[in-house]
This record gives C-alpha cells, structure tokens and sequence, in this order.
C-alpha cells in the first residue's frame, strides 16, 4: 500500500469556536482514504498554541520553551484526532523514527523537538516512508502571489516551484507560532527529497479529499 503524509494546521481542528461535527466529518474521510493509502496524520496547535506562546513570550520565555509549549498543543490536537479515529495509535510518537515503525492503518502525531513547525515533521515523514504525496491541509485555499489577507486583489497560484518559495521565504526558522502556510525548513526537505506537494483548505473536506488521493484540486502544487 502507498503512503500519504497529511499535516493539517491546528487552526483547521480547533478554531475559537470547537466544531465537533467537522472533526468527525474529518476523520471520517481519514478512514475512507486509509482503505487506498496508508496515512500519517500530522496535527498542529494552531490558535490556542499561539496564545500559549503569546503568553510565555510576553512572561519573557525563551524561544525553545515556547516552541516546547507550542509542541505540547499539538500533541493534545494530535490525541483528539487519534481518539476519534479509533484504528490509530493511542500513544502519540514524540519523533519521526518512533512514528514509523508503529502498525496502524492510519498513525497521527504532532510535533518534535523545537524550530520548526508540524509541517516539518510532515515533510520528514513524507521523506522517511518515501510516501506518494505531502498534504499540507491549511486554512487557506492556496499559495497566492501576495498575502490574500492584505490584498483584494492577490491571486491564487496553482503551481509554484520549491525553488521559487526558497527564493521568497528562505529556509530557516524564524520564531514559535509564526502562522505561513508552509514553515521554511520544510521546503529544504521538499527539495532534497522530491516528495510532492499539495496546499489545500483543510476545512473544505471535499477539496481535501480531492487531493489526498491525488486528483485535481482547488489549492496549490509545489513543483519538486
Ligand atoms: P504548528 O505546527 O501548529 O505551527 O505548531 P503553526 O504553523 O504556527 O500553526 P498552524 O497549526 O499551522 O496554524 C505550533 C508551534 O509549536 C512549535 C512552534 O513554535 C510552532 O510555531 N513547534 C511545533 C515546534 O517547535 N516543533 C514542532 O515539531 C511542532
């Protein structure tokens, strides 16, 4: 069986409202595609990891420990998904190697060590299972050529190189809780590793759908 990578931002499990219908509905698609693919879910912190580390910040926190804050979120994310999906692991893997050598239809876990996002830990396990494509479920529709929150006019890209993004973000990490909708190290593992890209809307479940199995979506691809 070929293997998918999905990292879908915290943002897309627990905005400021909880939508326990969605999360369902969600893990009810992981199901549905873990009977073509075997799948690795990535869960992130999202709104309420940002606010933790907003806090630590403003108490004079250090970088790692916020990002270790940041990583505790994900992993209370990750056990959500994990609880509701019932056919994957209970215990949430603290790094990448753990991760793959567990046996489950389906293996979901956030995040590792600190500097770098859940989107990293996607990109690498997408390199370590040498899978067929790297999800990154957002809460944007896309990549667009200006931030879309800034200007009315910014338009989505369908395709754009990994070279391209390195050129306009670079590749290192910048500081916890910094919300784009790829984190820069991941690109670097994009690139080394060739692994096929998708952005997509993580809460427009049909899309989502679309692209995990690897058809025609509304979102973008990274060209490797
Ligand atoms: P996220 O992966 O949720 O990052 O981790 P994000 O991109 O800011 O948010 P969403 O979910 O995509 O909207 C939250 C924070 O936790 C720390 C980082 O500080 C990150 O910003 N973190 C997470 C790590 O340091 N290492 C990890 O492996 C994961």
């Amino acid at each position: 069986m070929k293997t998918v990578v999905v990292s879908i931002g915290g943002s897309v499990v627990l905005s400021d409202e909880a939508d326990a219908l969605f999360l369902k509905k969600l893990t009810t698609l992981f199901k549905k595609i873990s009977n073509e693919y075997k799948l690795y879910v990535i869960v992130g912190g999202g709104n309420i990891a940002r606010r933790y580390i907003q806090l630590g910040r403003e108490l004079g926190f250090d970088e790692d420990t916020l990002d270790l804050i940041g990583i505790e979120v994900t992993r209370v994310n990750a056990r959500i998904i994990t609880n509701l999906l019932g056919i994957s692991n209970e215990e949430i893997p603290h790094i990448t190697n753990e991760a793959i050598k567990l046996n489950f239809p389906i293996i979901v876990m956030g995040g590792t060590d600190p500097k770098h996002s859940t989107d990293l830990v996607g990109a690498e396990l997408a390199e370590k299972t040498h899978a067929v494509r790297f999800v990154n479920a957002t809460n944007v529709d896309g990549i667009y050529d200006k931030d879309p929150n800034k200007y009315k006019d910014a338009k989505q890209l369908k395709k754009v190189t990994i070279d391209s993004l390195i050129i306009q973000y670079g590749t290192t990490w910048d500081a916890a809780g910094k919300n784009i909708f790829m984190d820069e190290p991941a690109l670097e593992i994009i690139k080394r590793s060739k692994i096929t890209t998708y952005i997509v809307n993580g809460k427009r479940l049909d899309q989502l759908e679309k692209a995990l199995m690897g058809q025609p979506f509304d979102g973008t691809i990274i060209l490797v």
